[in-house]
């Protein structure tokens, strides 16, 4: 038996899988995001143990003999954030999390540093470990001058499961302090910041093993001792690994929080200029890139929250079948974004608002605005050298038909539905603990679920989102010097 744990922005999941990948059950424990001040975005680290307490709770309530024979552990997670503890392991101030655009000046300026995009393959961008720590220095020199290590949130997690400080090289990549053609910390980048390699965890592969379950938690939810940890992943690599995301060329598309492309690479394919991530994969040897939207599910809970309805009677208003644009646009950058513009105080905006404009035009124009955004993502990618021919669709926004047709429709590329199933990132967590439980290979445990349904793009309206795309594509330059 395997125990899969995503720290998730909203919420932490646990998931036990059996030896043959059948899945047992899971259970969740929710988080909450505070946002002190316009841009900011922080968790308390204490909650995400209170919200994996919850879900290990709830599983031990519904499956104490599946807890009881686990035998690895895989852990997934929010990336980017700074969690800061001091020589005691003491967190030292609420973590700073992927979505915080406070450093943006900080990010910024070492981007200008050429050795960033050199080594990391990536521009520095704001949500990125790297340059918190800087205003962390610039703001709060006290707690600057107490930080003894620097984790990240998933990896918290582990220090709390196991004791070690560890982790793994897909979420390292998203610190802007690793070398990521070489797999190692970059000692130079983390000078730049007044750091040193001993503020950082030790680095393992995501399918190594990285610690042992510490005893006194394996009584308290009656899990099975000695149980290994596997090194883990950042959420979007543990996805992948979930849907099978791993051979080079295979593609998803993720409607969460945020939104992201994702696709797997056999090698290292930077390309900062369009601001195209470029990270290691949880597998060895293997990279990915990925564009992200800050925004995806996200700004449909916004537009819900604003209109005091649900997202879910919001899309069923719209019905299934896909509309031709109908002229009002949606910039999804309610907290910036991040591809292609790299912009961090860029926030949303609808434009080509009429009298008729109801709830549902705008509803349509948000989850258009998302499905572009999605598009830029796939341009920048064709930029960075990989070109897609499908890809697969996971997240909250994928139960919306509607959606998904529009993203199919906007990409011009068939989205496949897998079969019913949860093949998200703690199930690829899970993968990960077998994998470094029983050493097995891991392309043959990382395989893609049965695709249920393909949804082709709507070739009677391909031309009109394409002028629709144009026009989304000239509203951001041309409204973004008004939106200081
Ligand atoms: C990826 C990113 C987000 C977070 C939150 O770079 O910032 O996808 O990992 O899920």
């Amino acid at each position: 038996m395997y125990l899969g744990i995503d720290l998730g922005t909203s919420g932490v999941k646990a998931m036990l899988i059996e030896a043959d990948q059948r899945i047992v059950g899971s259970a969740s424990g929710a988080l909450e995001v505070s946002r002190p001040h316009r841009g900011w975005s922080e968790q308390d680290p204490a909650d995400w143990i209170a919200a994996t307490g919850q879900a290990l709770d709830a599983l031990k309530a519904a499956h104490p003999e599946a807890l009881a024979a686990v035998r690895g552990i895989g852990l997934s997670g929010h990336m980017h954030g700074a969690t800061l503890l001091d020589d005691r392991d003491q967190v030292l101030r609420p973590c700073i999390l992927w979505n915080d655009t406070r450093s943006h000046r900080e990010a910024a300026a070492l981007d200008a540093d050429p050795r960033f995009r050199a080594i990391t393959g990536n521009i520095v961008f704001p949500g990125f470990t790297a340059p918190k720590l800087v205003w962390v220095k610039n703001n709060e020199p006290e707690v600057f001058a107490k930080v003894r290590r620097v984790l990240l949130p998933k990896d918290y997690l582990r220090l709390w499961l196991t004791g070690e400080h560890l982790s793994d090289m897909s979420d390292s990549a998203g610190t802007a302090w690793l070398d990521t053609g070489a797999r190692r910390w970059s000692p130079e980048l983390l000078a730049a910041t007044g750091l040193e390699e001993r503020h950082m965890p030790g680095l393992v592969e995501g399918t190594d093993p990285a610690g042992t379950l510490r005893a006194e938690l394996a009584a308290r939810w009656g899990l099975g001792a000695g149980a290994i940890v596997a090194g883990g992943a950042g959420d979007n690599a543990a996805s992948a690994c979930g849907m099978g995301t791993v051979r080079d060329g295979a593609a998803f598309v993720s409607l969460g929080t945020s939104g992201v492309l994702f696709a797997a690479n056999g090698r290292y394919l930077p390309n900062p200029e369009s601001a195209v991530h470029a990270f290691c994969h949880a597998l060895p040897n293997t990279w990915h890139q990925m564009g992200v939207i800050l925004s995806a599910t996200d700004a449909l809970n916004w537009h819900a929250r604003v209109t005091s309805a649900s997202p879910a009677d919001l899309t069923a208003e719209l019905g299934e079948a896909l509309k031709a644009p109908a002229g009002v646009i949606f910039l999804p950058y309610l907290s910036g974004e991040r591809t292609p513009h790299n912009d961090a105080t860029m926030r949303a905006a609808f434009a080509g608002l009429g009298h008729e404009s109801d709830r549902a035009a705008l509803t349509q124009a948000v989850l258009e605005g998302v499905s572009f955004a999605v598009r830029d993502s796939l341009e920048a990618l064709r930029l960075a050298g990989t070109t897609l021919s499908r890809v697969t669709a996971i997240g909250g926004g994928s139960r919306s038909r509607y959606w998904l047709k529009s993203i199919a429709t906007a990409l011009a590329l068939p989205v496949d539905v897998p079969a019913d199933g949860d093949f998200g990132a703690a199930f690829g967590a899970a993968r990960l603990g077998l994998i470094a439980a029983t050493g097995s290979d891991p392309l043959a445990v990382c395989t893609p679920p049965r695709t249920a349904e393909t949804i082709e793009p709507d070739a009677t309206l391909t031309a009109a989102y394409e002028v629709a795309y144009e026009r989304y594509r000239r509203l951001y330059p041309a409204i973004r010097e008004a939106m200081i």
